[in-house]
């Protein structure tokens, strides 16, 4: 799988994913305004990969200001943090990522020399893009016993490497499943307005030889009630601590048709996915795009000039929709606000790097 993202002398590498699948091109991002810029267009997109994106955003805005001392370079920091925050507002990743960034700056400002602390927050970032890859192997790991041994698996949107610094987190569930022997078939919601299910989803199952279908949005009833579907899992944005999830546009609905049908709908993401200062998913801000997402695509006029259009980027699961939860930390099960709690502790305990492929066995399951 060709890397979603990396971090280069250079600058901010980013694969670009507005061009996918018919053009594979990096963009080069060579300053803090550019990979904000890339963060805000979708050349790079998913919570997780969102994240990383601004800390390495964070990093490079460091690594250029000509500040001389640490009180200067706090000034800038705080600006680069700004604008890096001022991007996308629903995943939470983003804001935890830039949280971990200031937390590094303070740690570093100790040593009074803002030389040390650049190299402490380009080393940071890094370790960030390299801990994701490692949660979301271990969320595979925890998600791949929930999977049937044989069957059909939908999903929406994409939720795979693309997202994330690498593997994936549903994406990464399928990928463990499969390498587990499972005989898993994909079918991916197209996912209007972005396609990310048809464009991306599908494109990087390909590259890993995993048989997928694409079907619009609107297929996903009619394949829930009569197309054998053995579970349903997606990623998420951000998690309140009663359970409610905010992922993609046209989740909620699948969630629904998925509990009318009896088929368990999962849910996985990084613990840092988790908000639990948010009761409930009402509290989660729902991004709104720019409508010509909808009134075009590929630039083709698809709905008439002058009618009105809504753009939603994500929408509210509520918690009894949600079958489990699957972090890197273990699976919660209902009821969330106990089990979510409980995962969160166990994560920090563990420290930062809980995921990094130390726990093995059996999956710790977040009841009881
Ligand atoms: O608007 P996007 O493409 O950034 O939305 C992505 C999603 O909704 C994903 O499902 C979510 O971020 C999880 S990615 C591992």
């Amino acid at each position: 799988m060709l890397p979603t993202l990396e971090w280069t002398d250079a600058g901010v590498r980013l694969l670009d994913q507005k061009l996918l699948p018919g053009r594979v091109e990096y963009r080069l991002c060579r300053d803090y305004r550019e990979v904000a810029a890339a963060i805000r267009d979708m050349t790079v997109r998913g919570a997780p990969a969102i994240g990383v994106a601004a800390a390495m955003g964070a990093a490079l805005g460091a690594r250029q200001s000509r500040a001389a001392t640490v009180a200067a370079l706090r000034g800038e920091f705080d600006e680069i943090l700004a604008a890096l925050a001022a991007t996308r507002p629903t995943a939470v990743n983003l804001f935890w990522a830039l949280d971990r960034m200031r937390r590094k700056f303070d740690a570093a400002a100790a040593s009074g020399d803002a030389e040390a602390v650049r190299a402490a927050l380009v080393a940071e970032a890094q370790r960030i893009a390299a801990e994701d890859i490692a949660i979301n192997q271990a969320i595979g790991r925890h998600g791949a016993a929930l999977l049937p041994a044989a069957g059909r698996v939908l999903t929406h949107c994409n939720a795979g490497a693309l997202a994330t610094a690498g593997f994936g987190t549903a994406l990464g569930v399928i990928r463990a499943a499969v390498a587990a022997g499972k005989r898993i078939e994909v079918l991916a919601d197209e996912t209007r307005p972005f396609l990310q299910g048809a464009r991306l989803t599908a494109w990087e199952l390909q590259q890993d030889g995993i048989p997928t279908t694409v079907i619009t949005d609107n297929m996903a009833g009619h394949f829930l009630r009569t197309g054998g579907i053995g579970a349903v899992v997606v990623g998420a944005d951000r998690i309140a601590a009663n359970g409610d999830v905010a992922n993609k546009i046209g989740t909620y609905a699948v969630a629904v048709l998925a509990k009318e049908n009896g088929v368990p709908f999962y849910v996985a993401a990084p613990t840092s996915t988790l908000d639990l200062s948010l009761p409930s998913g009402e509290q989660i801000p729902i991004e709104q795009r720019d409508a010509r997402e909808v009134k075009e695509i590929q630039g083709v006029a698809v709905v008439p000039e002058g009618v009105a259009v809504f753009n939603p980027a994500f929408d509210i699961t509520p918690h009894r929709y949600v079958s489990a939860i699957i972090t890197e930390a273990g699976v919660a099960r209902p009821p969330y606000a106990a089990s979510l709690a409980r995962l969160r502790a166990g994560a920090e305990d563990r420290g930062p790097r809980s995921g990094g492929g130390e726990r093995s066995g059996a999956a710790p399951d977040g009841r009881g």
